[in-house]
């Protein structure tokens, strides 16, 4: 079912926005694999997170989903069994990524798969190196894409040196290494997020992070804990920008995730003009959090590229469309990842976007944008992409007449009430 959203003002007042995903899949699943209870606050109920809560319960855990908040009784060391069934990773790269490096650690054998996006989606990245631990992993076109079967068990530490900066390559490796005899190390070439080494260090497992190095020792014990969730950065992303680009806007984000291996994004709309202040600043659970005040003010083009680009992967489509708005140019370049996320994302928002009449050129690592033009109505596909679907929404609100959506449902992916507080704040109208 398509909508038609039409936008209708300003966005004043104060939200908050769901938890962060990152950090919900790592509760659940540092939660199943320590001893004793966890309780987590904040939790994104979004498809995603559920994907690796289902395959959690599969695996043995007991977990209690009430909203956003969700107790998991951890198993300890050597709890998980043996899944009598495949387990489905779904639209989620995290869930899929993450729970191979646990599965490398098992003694027994599994299948995991995933939607048809997952399945055309690089495993290599994570199959490899666990195969250098001692895993056995096989699947179609030499183990390459999912479904992947694994026989884990009896790993070896490995140090390891990532081609790509990746934290779910990352994380799969420190999850695997704490089966492993020895200490694991991985080393990014570039940084990325670090959810995964903060959590491990809070649940109690011996970590090391030297620069870009993170290391953990194998056999750690892990002890379940209370775990607050921030709101997620990348939700509050759509907010950010529909907030600067819609004339007299005053928006207050509360409770945002602010981790500096997030925060690009915050980065480049203060160096597009953006009127954002950073408040309150706190930390919960190991991670920095903030109130977001964002106003209303006029953008001009940048150019991202390099060292940032991992601080702000998933917010470049919706970095996309404030450019649409900026004046002047936009070049992002160093982002050829973003072709292989939920979609080609570099592909999907140059065509949808153009599609509004907004001048935007593909380029083999990222897009040119010429901003300040109109954007016009029109029909966009979101290839069922929910960040590509709701980067859309916030070119509609900035668009001379009404944008139609193909697929809103895959929105539920990471943000399920999005579209409603969109019309909450009287930012759009939304009709089916
Ligand atoms: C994620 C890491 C990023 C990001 C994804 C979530 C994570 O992927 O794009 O949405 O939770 O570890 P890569 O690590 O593959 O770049």
């Amino acid at each position: 079912m398509s909508l038609a959203i039409t936008g209708s003002g300003a966005l004043c007042g104060e939200i908050t926005v769901p938890g962060d995903k990152s950090v919900s899949h790592r509760a659940v699943i540092l939660g199943a694999l320590a001893e004793g209870l966890t309780e987590i606050e904040g939790f994104l109920p979004g498809e995603d997170c559920l994907s690796t809560v289902d395959c959690l319960r599969k695996l043995g855990t007991g977990i209690m989903v009430d909203g956003e908040r969700v107790t998991v009784e951890g198993v300890g060391p050597g709890g998980l069994r043996e899944p009598e069934d495949i387990l489905d990773a779904g639209n989620s790269g995290t869930t899929a990524r993450l729970l191979l490096g646990v599965l490398a650690g098992q003694p027994f054998y599994s299948v995991l798969t995933g939607d048809a996006s997952l399945r055309r989606r690089p495993m290599a990245r994570v199959a490899e190196p666990l195969a250098l631990m001692g895993a056995r992993l096989s699947g179609r076109s030499g183990g390459r894409f999912l479904p992947l079967t694994v026989q884990g068990g009896a790993l070896k530490a490995l140090s390891y040196r990532s081609p790509v900066a990746s934290a779910q390559v990352k994380s799969a490796l420190l999850l695997a290494g704490l089966f492993a005899s020895g200490r694991t190390e991985v080393t990014e070439p570039v940084q990325s997020r670090d959810h995964t080494e903060r959590m491990l260090s809070a649940f109690g497992a011996e970590v090391a992070v030297e620069g870009l190095k993170v290391s953990v020792t194998g056999g750690s014990r892990l002890r379940g804990r209370r775990i607050l969730v921030p709101g997620d950065i990348s939700s509050a992303a759509f907010f950010l920008v529909a907030a600067s680009i819609t004339a007299g806007s005053d928006l207050l984000i509360k409770n945002v995730g602010v981790n500096p291996t997030r925060t690009g994004v915050l980065d480049v709309l203060l160096s597009m003009g953006a009127d954002i202040e950073v408040r309150n600043e706190r930390e919960e659970s190991g991670e920095p959090v903030a109130d977001l005040r964002v106003r209303y003010a006029p953008l001009t083009g940048v150019d991202i590229s390099g060292g940032i680009i991992p601080r702000l992967i998933d917010e470049l489509p919706v970095l996309a469309v404030a450019a649409a708005f900026a004046g002047g140019r936009t070049v992002v370049r160093d982002a050829a990842e973003l072709r292989v996320k939920e979609s080609d994302r570099i592909a999907v928002m140059t065509r949808e976007l153009a599609r509004l009449g907004v001048k935007i050129e593909e380029l083999p690592d990222g897009f040119t944008v010429e901003g300040g033009q109109a954007v016009k109505g029109g029909s966009v596909q979101s290839r069922g992409d929910h960040r590509v679907a709701m980067s859309l929404c916030v070119a509609a609100l900035g668009a001379c007449g009404p944008v139609v959506l193909d697929d809103p449902d895959c929105i539920a992916v990471s943000y399920p009430g999005f579209l409603n507080t969109l019309g909450a704040l009287g930012a759009a109208e939304i009709r089916k």
